[in-house]
């Protein structure tokens, strides 16, 4: 197979939701019609093991949350599906945005009772900003879920985008019974199975077949049909460019825990959903994904994601040509050469050596101390992606070790931890370098560090939480000498450029009265996101 064949079949994409919503679920059934999986529960019990096994899935397990995201790669018909899996808990934190700059697909996914939740709405103003094509899910249809109408409504006047319903539910709760596909005109009628561990039979009729009307109450069905002859009536069609811009999401209704609907969906979105996308380089050259040349970026690194193994492992997503075993690419940002000799697929807590790899794959590698966030790796000179970066802070505090005695592994935690994208770093201001101020898009960002401090580095520290809530870069001469009242505080990044810190945005516009030479700029990624 040649190189443009091999990205045409590629779909890579990360599940965007409020926790709850059921993306574990809907991973699971995505694996379970890809044939990864045989039957369905196997990968809500590989996280209850790995939990089990692993003190660095201690907090995860304590908390019930996930901390740590996975890439699962499994075929689909033709495909090769990359689902870069996100952290579902709201508290989230930076890696999320870091990972969502990877995907080149996302897909919505909505709890049918409860609408548009706040994170959705977070990510969503991420892929918004990045015009990422999004496709949504409306999950849970067998429960008693708020009118479809109203659910587009919502997303076409809370989110600002158009809504397009491929198909549309029969029943609702316990009287569901199965999805118009508006595309071929029939009603997929699903058959439970025990708990939705195989594939849903299912079998498909005309809307208007007596057969169809028989399943559900009188009043249901007539309101099912008025509804089909409104969605025709409304005449516009489904139109796959204004979806690729971002501007219209395809809407899907089922419910995951019984498969109902996952295969349609599947369908459409290997069909429809964009191969991996020609992506900018610093130059602003676009750097095409069936250019020969190998190229890629690293957007998040992880920790001793199991004890057994105690190492980092650098997360490169392939944007162009061919990635194989042993190859030797240079890393832009240092200028050295590198063999890429231990790369891994993941799956859940297992891996696998990968051998080859095309543009919208997600290689491991395990090279420690040798890559950042943001690095761009590539076959010989020219190409440098855009840096990642770093994500406005929302929450601040103080470390310091207890014991003085640890310092230097303090130093160094905190140093390798930055360098992984677990937390941002920033020192007072112009002064000698002892006490870190953390800075987190999400609290929870602190616990692991703390954490793994303690457990990796055998430091134990104390936090004090700061009373900031926001940061802004100032640009201008001499920042030291501003003037920033008793709310805000000046304090310098690692490579030391000014920021300050405030406690409110209120505070934000003073400061800028009071200081008229200097410009207090929000960071890179509030851009991104509004
Ligand atoms: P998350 O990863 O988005 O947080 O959600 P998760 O898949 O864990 O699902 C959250 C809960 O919603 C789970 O119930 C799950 O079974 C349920 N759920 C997911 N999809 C559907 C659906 O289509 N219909 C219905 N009725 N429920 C769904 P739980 O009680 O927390 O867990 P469990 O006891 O089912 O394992």
């Amino acid at each position: 197979m040649d190189l443009r064949e091999e990205v045409a079949r590629r779909r890579t994409f990360a599940i965007i939701s409020h926790p709850d919503a059921g993306k574990t679920t809907l991973t699971e059934k995505l694996l379970l019609y890809g044939g990864a999986i045989v039957t369905a529960g196997q990968v809500a019990a590989r996280r209850r093991a790995r939990a089990a096994t692993s003190d660095w899935m201690e907090l995860e397990r304590e908390r019930g949350i996930s901390i740590t995201s996975t890439v699962l790669q499994f075929p689909y018909r033709d495909h090769t599906m990359n689902l870069l899996d996100t952290p579902g808990h709201q508290d989230f934190g930076e890696d999320t945005y870091r990972t969502l700059l990877a995907a080149d697909a996302a897909v919505m996914l909505i709890d049918a009772a409860k609408g548009v939740e706040p994170q959705t709405r977070k990510l969503f103003a991420i892929c918004r900003a990045r015009r990422i094509p999004l496709f949504t899910f409306i999950n849970k249809m067998d429960r008693p879920s708020r009118d479809p109408l109203e659910l587009l409504d919502e997303l076409e006047n809370v989110l600002g985008i158009g809504a397009y319903p491929m198909n549309w539910p029969l029943g609702n709760g316990e009287t569901f019974r199965g999805v118009y596909d508006r595309a071929s005109g029939d009603v997929h009628v699903f058959e439970r199975t025990r708990h939705g561990a195989k594939r849903a039979p299912v079998t498909a009729s005309d809307p208007r077949d007596p057969k169809i009307a028989a399943l559900v109450d009188e009043r249901t069905y007539r309101e099912f049909l008025d509804q089909l002859d409104l969605l025709e009536g409304a005449g516009a069609a489904f139109e796959r460019d204004a979806m690729l811009r971002g501007d219209v999401t395809p809407v899907f209704f089922g419910s995951a825990v019984t498969n109902f609907g996952v295969e349609l969906f599947l369908d459409a979105f290997v069909t429809m959903g964009p191969p991996p996308a020609p992506r900018l380089d610093s130059a602003k050259h676009l750097v095409e994904p069936t250019d020969g040349r190998f190229s890629g970026f690293v957007f998040k690194i992880q920790a001793n994601m199991d004890p057994r193994h105690r190492d980092r492992i650098a997360f490169l997503r392939v944007c162009s040509g061919k990635f194989e075993r042993d190859m030797t690419v240079r890393n832009v940002r240092t200028g050295k050469d590198v063999r890429l000799t231990r790369a891994m697929k993941l799956f859940a807590s297992d891996r696998e050596s990968v051998d080859v790899a095309f543009a919208g794959d997600v290689v491991g590698l395990a090279n420690p101390g040798v890559f950042a966030i943001g690095d761009t790796l590539a076959e010989g000179d020219g190409v440098r992606f855009e840096p990642i970066p770093a994500y406005e802070p929302e929450h601040f505090a103080l470390v310091r070790s207890i014991d003085t005695a640890s310092y230097k592994s303090f130093q160094k935690g905190i140093a390798q931890l930055r360098e992984e994208g677990a937390i941002q770093v920033f020192y007072p201001f112009g002064q000698t370098r002892i006490e870190p101020i953390l800075a987190a898009v999400g609290a929870l960002q602190f616990e692991v560090v703390k954490y793994r401090l303690e457990s990796e580095y055998n430091v134990k520290t104390a936090f004090q939480t700061l009373p900031y809530t926001t940061a802004r870069r100032v640009a201008g001469d001499n920042p030291g000498a501003a003037t920033l009242g008793s709310s805000a505080r000046l304090v310098e990044d690692w490579d030391g450029k000014p920021i300050a810190l405030f406690e409110s945005e209120w505070g934000i516009g003073l400061v800028q009265q009071w200081n008229p030479g200097l410009r207090f700029e929000a960071f890179g990624a509030r851009e991104l996101a509004e």
